[in-house]
């Protein structure tokens, strides 16, 4: 059942668009990550929903309510929407002690709410630390006091914007799997923001990909991994190889071998797409597989996995792979080195030419 709803939501700054046509839902329980690059619009749509900026065009609603109609001129007020806020910058009053700053938003039910924190604070590795103020605690226990404060007057949806991002990565690991785990035991809804693909494949439940203001796919994670609807979409998830094809009785024919490309006209020029870890070693004389070969430019041993950077002989493209799962982290043959490998067909998109798509801008 639907908790927030987008409907044919644009926004504009200065005439310059910055969400263009969103419509969305999101269901009680249910984490939607927004993913998309820097300046797609993501924190828009969260202020939208918020209240904090005033709807230009659609409507929104929670609950079954309108709360922003543009058509109308109705905007409810951000207090009034149940909606809990997480931001990135954490933003605990600093005059305030960890207890004052959880309980600021709640207005009712006081005494059970406070017994609430303080079982919270103990589960988070904060006991005893209610009355000290938030100077006194590291990046990651300000963050999780930031995360309390918004789930405390209990709302039905929590909309968190980047909010790892200040930590280091360990401790940016730890904390979203605490974030996700108590989200989920509050049963809230969540909406969180961020432009690292892992991150989003952690928490979501449902990914919604974000480009230039536009949703451009939704699906859980594993969906939008494997079956990106774009170049862009494809490269959101890392670096990916691209080589050009042609369409020949139903396959794309490219340096790397022909894969099925159904809904390609024959003849037609294509992209092909290959994530890295579609790439595996095989031993070349394997009578199972028709390995293709390549000459070793560069391998990096990154403990779990190795990167190799390679180049096939008598062709100019260069192919960049990670070596993954099926690859020990050991394996790490020396550079010039011929090695054969075999392409899993699972980790291959072909999208037309003319696909008017581009990567993602840098971070
Ligand atoms: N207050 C503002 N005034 C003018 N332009 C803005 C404002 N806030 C955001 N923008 C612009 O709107 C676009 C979307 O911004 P934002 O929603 O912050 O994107 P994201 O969170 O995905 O990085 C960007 O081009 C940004 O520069
Ligand atoms: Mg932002």
């Amino acid at each position: 059942m639907s908790i927030l709803k987008f409907d044919h939501v644009s926004h504009a700054y200065d005439g310059n668009a910055a969400l263009d046509d969103v419509s969305f839902n999101l269901n009680k329980g249910e984490m939607i990550c927004l993913l998309g690059p820097s300046g797609c619009g993501k924190t828009t749509l969260l202020r939208l929903a918020a209240g904090l900026e005033v709807l230009q065009h659609g409507r929104i609603k929670m609950a079954g309510k309108t709360i922003a109609n543009a058509g109308t001129g109705l905007c409810t007020a951000p207090e009034k929407r149940h909606i809990g806020l997480c931001f990135q910058d954490f933003a605990l009053f600093p005059h305030l002690s960890v207890m004052s700053n959880i309980m600021f938003g709640v207005a009712a039910g006081v005494a059970k709410r406070k017994r609430w924190a303080l079982d919270m604070l103990a589960k988070l590795g904060l006991e005893g630390r209610a009355e000290d103020y938030p100077h006194m605690l590291s990046g990651g226990q300000q963050q999780r006091v930031a995360l309390l404060r918004a789930l405390a007057p209990e709302p039905g949806v929590i909309l968190l914007d980047e909010p790892f991002s200040s930590l280091d990565a360990n401790l940016r690991a730890q904390t979203r799997e605490e974030t996700l785990s108590l989200i989920k035991t509050t049963g809230s809804a969540a909406m969180m923001v961020t432009h690292d693909a892992e991150e989003a494949m952690f928490m979501a439940d449902r990914i919604l990909v974000i480009n230039k203001g536009r949703i451009i796919q939704t699906g859980a994670p594993a969906e939008i991994y494997s079956r990106p609807v774009s170049p862009f979409a494809a490269s959101l998830f890392g670096p990916v190889n691209r080589l050009d094809g042609v369409v020949r009785n139903g396959r794309a024919e490219t340096s790397l071998g022909a894969f099925a490309a159904p809904g390609h006209g024959e003849g037609t020029k294509v992209q092909v797409l290959i994530r890295p870890e579609g790439l595996t070693p095989v031993p070349e004389a394997d009578p199972q597989t028709s390995p293709c070969t390549a000459q070793i430019v560069s391998a990096h041993f990154l403990g779990g996995v190795s990167h190799l950077h390679l180049c096939q002989k008598g062709n100019k493209e260069l192919l960049h792979i990670d070596c993954q799962a099926r690859v020990p982290g050991t394996y790490l043959p020396r550079p010039g080195a011929n090695i054969a490998f075999k392409v899993d067909s699972a980790y291959v998109y072909i999208f037309p030419q003319s696909a008017a798509n581009s990567a993602p801008e840098p971070q």
